[in-house]
């Protein structure tokens, strides 16, 4: 929604390769048929961004870490060359939440989460949070109230209880996750696995200075392609096969099939999203039983 307020026909959006499928989809089928244009590019690849920028580009959009990827953003960077554009930079934080990482002190204009994620933690509520300066949420706001989509009071409150907890949450999962990596990082049946907390991850030293933990999404490739995977997530008993992440409970998703299995194969293999790539969204179990219940899988390959 906050898209259609910030942008009109004519302008330029340049967005990451590597997001979330709806936001592709969204951007693909939906805002592209209001006139406004929009370029992908890799999300690492700065001089790709300072390329693709055009007199009309109003808008930088990017997540980071990545769904399901876990590349990580160059803020400052990002924010440099939205600046010089004279475009809004917008930030999608909900692998982090604001626990983790707060793109408005890296230079972002605006920073936009689905609460359904961590800001709930628990999977009770559907939500979003959009964060920027009072001047942009006060245009925002307008079109909000005009367009409708608010919260009700019950769901608000919840989302409050959820805040409650959310520090030792981030801090619980991005424990978790960064064990769970490790130990995939040493499983024979694992190819490569995606988490900027592993010290050979490419985006390790940038998410050390802009995030203060790694978070609790990774993801991984498997020996073998989609059967193996589905192998993985149809053995386990204690992690929920569901694409929605940031609960207490452990998740697991094929995004090929699932979160991204809207987009082209086009688009799939330019965001890196192989048949044999596997996302799980750490929760607070014991770590000892989730990796039981992936071996479970891994084992059968
Ligand atoms: C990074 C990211 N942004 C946005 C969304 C959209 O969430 P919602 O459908 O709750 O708005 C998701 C959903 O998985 C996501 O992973």
């Amino acid at each position: 929604m906050w898209l259609w307020r910030c942008l009109q026909s004519g302008d330029h959006l340049i967005c990451s390769q590597d997001v979330f499928g709806s936001t592709r989809v969204m951007l693909n089928n939906y805002i592209t048929k209001f006139g406004v244009e929009v370029t992908y590019v890799p999300l690492t690849d700065l001089d790709a961004w300072q390329q693709a920028v055009q007199p009309n580009t109003k808008m930088l959009f990017c997540e980071t870490p990545s769904n399901p990827m876990s590349e990580i953003a160059d803020l400052e960077a990002l924010s440099a060359i939205s600046k010089q554009a004279g475009a809004l930079f917008v930030v999608d934080n909900c692998f982090c939440t604001p626990i983790l990482q707060k793109p408005l002190r890296w230079g972002a204009d605006i920073v936009v989460h689905s609460a359904t994620k961590y800001l709930d933690g628990q999977g009770r509520c559907l939500g979003g949070a959009v964060v920027g300066s009072n001047e942009l949420m006060d245009k925002l706001v307008g079109f909000l109230r005009a367009a409708g989509p608010s919260m009700s009071p019950f769901n608000a409150w919840v989302f409050l209880k959820g805040l409650e907890t959310l520090r030792i949450r981030m801090q619980a999962h991005s424990a978790n996750a960064a064990e769970l990596a490790n130990w995939l990082n040493a499983h024979p049946k694992v190819g490569k696995v995606f988490y900027a907390g592993l010290e050979d991850h490419p985006g390790h030293q940038l998410a050390k200075k802009q995030q203060t933990d790694f978070g609790g999404v990774v993801s991984f490739t498997v020996e073998g392609g989609r059967e193996q995977a589905w192998s993985v997530l149809d053995s386990t008993k204690v992690i929920s096969l569901t694409a929605n992440l940031g609960d207490t409970k452990t998740t697991i998703v094929h995004p090929a099939t699932t979160t991204h299995g809207r987009l082209s194969d086009e688009d799939r293999q330019q965001a890196g999203i192989t048949d044999n790539l596997i996302r799980v969204a750490v929760g607070l179990e014991d770590i000892i039983d989730i990796k039981n219940d992936l071996k479970r899988g891994l084992d059968l390959i």
